[in-house]
């Protein structure tokens, strides 16, 4: 059950009006990913960043393990902070951009990671916000993250560069048109469950094939770690890596054949497109 949701809560106020450097709300796992990175990384002290939340549990538990001042509404977070990131499920924006737009927070910086929602929407909402929407992913928790933003019209290049900072102490970034965010989505925001799906069929045939679980899961885990660093570190083409790992009828070549007949390269673009689709539906633009 959430906790109290009102002033009185224990969880603290900001001290004396002081404002901080960056406030977040909706202080569940991507919010903790993002605060444990800033903290980390030494972009900001803990006394420097704040955060609110509907559970005021969860919020309680967050600010004791990482510092954070634990705000008692969301108003109190746009309004001390330099810089607000939402961080609340796609479901639950409306309710918090009105409760932010009734705080008459104008011109404020306004980092959105809720999946689907569009700059206009937040923008609309609330006046005269810089508005920039970013798509982070999962490996963001361990700081192996791919955060790709879109900057809203008011947003300037110096707001660009403070998502480029946050989001670097969570991994790599990239600023691309908001229109290439259903795609961006799909390939490197759901990716991380479309690559756990392959290696977790790997890993069901390789018990077959006589190992334990647990060392499978440990081959396969430390494959694909290494597959992703050799392929960016060397600059290697995916085509050009299957061709180099497989010879003439040798054991690659033979599992390859396997994967040819059964489609999966033309079922692999299909989840992509499926799953563009999903997200170009949620956010209400509907298909080209
Ligand atoms: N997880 C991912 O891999 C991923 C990747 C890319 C983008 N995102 C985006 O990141 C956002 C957060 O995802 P998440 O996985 O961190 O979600 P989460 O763990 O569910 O965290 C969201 C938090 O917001 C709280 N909340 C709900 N309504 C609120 C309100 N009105 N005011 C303040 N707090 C409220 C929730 O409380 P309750 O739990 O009590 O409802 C919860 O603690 C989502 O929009 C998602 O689309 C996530």
């Amino acid at each position: 059950m959430h906790g109290q949701w009102t002033s009185r809560s224990r969880a603290a106020t900001l001290p004396g009006g002081k404002s901080v450097k960056l406030g977040v709300i909706g202080c569940g796992k991507m919010a903790e990913a993002i605060i444990r990175g800033v903290i980390e990384s030494g972009l900001h002290r803990s006394g420097e960043i704040c955060g609110s939340d509907i559970n005021r549990r969860k919020l309680g538990r967050l600010a004791k393990k990482t510092g954070i001042l634990a705000c008692s509404s969301n108003a109190e977070v746009i309004l001390k902070s330099g810089v607000t990131v939402l961080a609340v499920k796609p479901q639950d924006i409306s309710k918090v951009v009105s409760e932010l737009r009734a705080a008459k927070a104008r011109s404020r910086l306004v980092i959105s990671i809720a999946a689907g929602v569009r700059i206009c929407t937040i923008q609309q909402a609330i006046r005269n916000a810089r508005v920039i929407r970013v798509m982070p992913n999962m490996p963001c928790l361990v700081g192996g993250g791919m955060s790709v933003f879109a900057a809203g019209s008011r947003a300037t290049t110096a707001d660009c560069r403070v998502a480029q900072r946050l989001f670097n102490c969570l991994g790599d970034v990239l600023q691309l048109s908001e229109k290439q965010l259903d795609a961006v989505t799909a390939l490197s925001g759901s990716g991380p469950a479309f690559l756990a799906y392959c290696l977790d069929s790997m890993i069901d045939g390789a018990v077959r094939e006589g190992l334990s679980r647990r060392i499978a899961l440990k081959l396969a885990t430390q494959t694909m770690f290494g597959t992703g660093k050799l392929l960016r570190e060397l600059g290697t083409d995916p085509a050009d890596l299957i061709a180099a790992v497989a010879s003439a009828k040798g054991t690659t070549a033979a599992g390859l054949t396997v994967l040819e007949s059964s489609c999966l390269r033309q079922a692999l673009v299909r989840t992509i497109r499926a799953a563009a689709k999903r997200s170009r539906n949620l956010s209400g633009v509907g298909n080209p």
